[in-house]
């Protein structure tokens, strides 16, 4: 049964990633410590209950993602739980999970003609090469970025290539007791 009744509201994506102050997703060995920095305590900022984590996630409908982020979410733990998720790859891939499908073709047609029947609240989680397909073809509603308080020096850049400029607008900032802080545009 589809989540909203035949696309009556309409589709969108958000693109989620976490960023360093420098402006990286990734780092060279791809390991995350440093998405779980210790010590570091804002005093003004908030922070969010499991419940509230919880009841947020459960308003997403779909995730989708690039085939080496699928890759690393494996290898990591799936954190995507029993949602729906769309990893885009050219490949094929045995399939590890029953919430998966796998998609090869055009960004467009898998957003118009795959998902926006499906579902309404669309999560882009990455990585950086398909985050960037998307914003380049104008699939993308919302920005959601959040900055992690620590430089990298290196790794793999979440804006790397050449996007056209475009205007954004700041919906919300939300500055967390840990140091991060998410900024959402739309
Ligand atoms: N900090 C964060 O918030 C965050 C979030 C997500 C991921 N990450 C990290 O980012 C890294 C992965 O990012 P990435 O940029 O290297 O890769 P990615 O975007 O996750 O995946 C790239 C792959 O997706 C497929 N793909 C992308 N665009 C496509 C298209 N238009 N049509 C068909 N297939 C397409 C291709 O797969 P095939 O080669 O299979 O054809 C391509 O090799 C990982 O280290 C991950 O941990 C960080």
């Amino acid at each position: 049964m589809p989540r909203s009744e035949g696309n009556v509201k309409r589709r969108s994506v958000t693109l989620h990633m976490v960023s360093s102050l420098d402006g990286f997703i990734a780092k060279k060995d791809n390991s995350v410590s440093w998405l779980d920095i210790p010590g570091s305590v804002y005093e003004a900022g908030v922070s969010i209950s499991e419940e509230e984590a919880a009841a947020f996630v459960k308003a997403i409908d779909c995730y989708v993602l690039g085939s080496r982020t699928y890759e690393h979410a494996l290898e990591l733990g799936w954190p995507y739980g029993d949602t729906p998720a769309v990893v885009v790859t050219g490949r094929e891939w045995p399939q590890a999970r029953k919430s998966v499908e796998f998609y090869s073709g055009d960004l467009k047609t898998l957003v118009d003609a795959k998902l926006a029947p499906r579902y309404r609240n669309i999560w882009l989680v990455g990585g950086a090469m398909l985050c960037q397909r998307f914003l380049e073809l104008g699939l993308v509603d919302e920005i959601k970025l959040t900055i992690a308080p620590v430089l990298l020096g290196e790794g793999l850049r979440l804006f790397g290539g050449s996007l056209p400029e475009a205007r954004w607008n700041l919906k919300d900032v939300i500055a967390y007791k840990n140091g991060f802080v998410e900024l959402s545009y739309a």
